[in-house]
């Protein structure tokens, strides 16, 4: 994603009144306890360029997926997301300590990502400079843990707390679908804002049981082409309606925030 940001975006709510929103009024609303994602989308529904979100992403944009990172409690993200984007440390800037003070937080926003194989780097700065030790959420492989997962899961508990999920199999068996014991996981450790960058195959974990509450979507004034991912793979198709609850403008940027019905 692009590093830099646009500090004095200003946001022209359309829907439901037609008032001028701060920053800091932005950021109390996606304060309020729940699950939601925030992802970024080309007008025909590509989800990147040439791989990543960051040929979607603008200046503008990237300021509102900080100021949404700075009102969750915890960031959390698929393995494949954070491999494809490079993901560094999740850190809150200055500006936004004073509301997260206020709120109760911590100073930083907590990590949380998903994985099944392991295959993270642990000394990729997204551990090493990490201002909380991050979480790995992942769950045994299905036949068991063989030599090189076990060497990777020791590898990665030097640097963050990995914390084992009943696997696919044992979620089916426990009538519990991934994405709850996700957000339990999260919740037992006192997160209850709770923010997802996805990717797909992580939304589509959180759908497929109802775990997702709300989806920021920001609409980049970008016709891509090619054959990019959409927002939410691998859950069975089983249609659930979405209320928008508002939409703002920013630059030619358009930010919608539903709520699952
Ligand atoms: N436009 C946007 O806003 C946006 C946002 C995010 C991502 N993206 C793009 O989406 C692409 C990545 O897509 P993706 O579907 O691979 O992303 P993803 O959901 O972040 O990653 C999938 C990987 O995450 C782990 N994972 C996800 N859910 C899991 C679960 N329930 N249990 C265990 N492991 C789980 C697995 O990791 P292991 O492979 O390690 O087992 C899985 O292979 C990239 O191109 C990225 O740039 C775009």
């Amino acid at each position: 994603m692009t590093e830099e940001s646009a500090p004095g975006a200003t946001y022209t709510q359309i829907w439901p009144t037609t008032e001028e929103f701060s920053a800091a009024e932005l950021a109390d609303l996606y304060r309020a306890p729940g699950v939601r994602s925030n992802m970024v989308t080309s007008i025909d529904g590509s989800l990147t360029i040439g791989g990543r979100a960051g040929g979607l992403s603008d200046p503008v944009d990237f300021e509102h997926l900080l100021l949404a990172r700075e009102s969750a409690d915890v960031l959390l993200v698929g393995a494949g997301t954070a491999r494809a984007e490079g993901y560094g440390p999740v850190t809150a800037r200055d500006k936004a300590l004073a509301g997260r003070r206020a709120a109760g937080q911590d100073d930083h926003p907590a990590l949380a990502l998903v994985s099944a194989s392991l295959d993270l780097d642990p000394s990729s700065p997204m551990f090493a400079d990490a201002p909380h030790r991050p979480l790995v959420l992942t769950h045994t492989p299905d036949g068991g843990a063989d030599a090189d997962w076990t060497r990777r899961r020791e590898a990665l508990a030097d640097v963050a707390e990995i914390v084992l999920l009943p696997g696919p199999q044992a979620a089916a068996e426990h009538g519990s679908a991934g994405g709850a014991a996700i957000v339990a996981a999260l919740r037992e450790r006192g997160h209850t804002r709770i923010l997802t960058e996805g990717g797909p195959a992580l939304l589509g974990t959180l759908v497929t049981d109802g775990a997702l509450e709300e989806l920021l979507v920001s609409y980049s004034p970008t016709v891509a082409g090619g054959d990019g991912r959409r927002m939410v793979t691998g859950a069975p198709e089983s249609p659930r309606g979405a209320r928008l609850v508002l939409l703002l403008k920013a630059d030619d940027l358009l930010i919608a925030r539903y709520r699952m019905r």
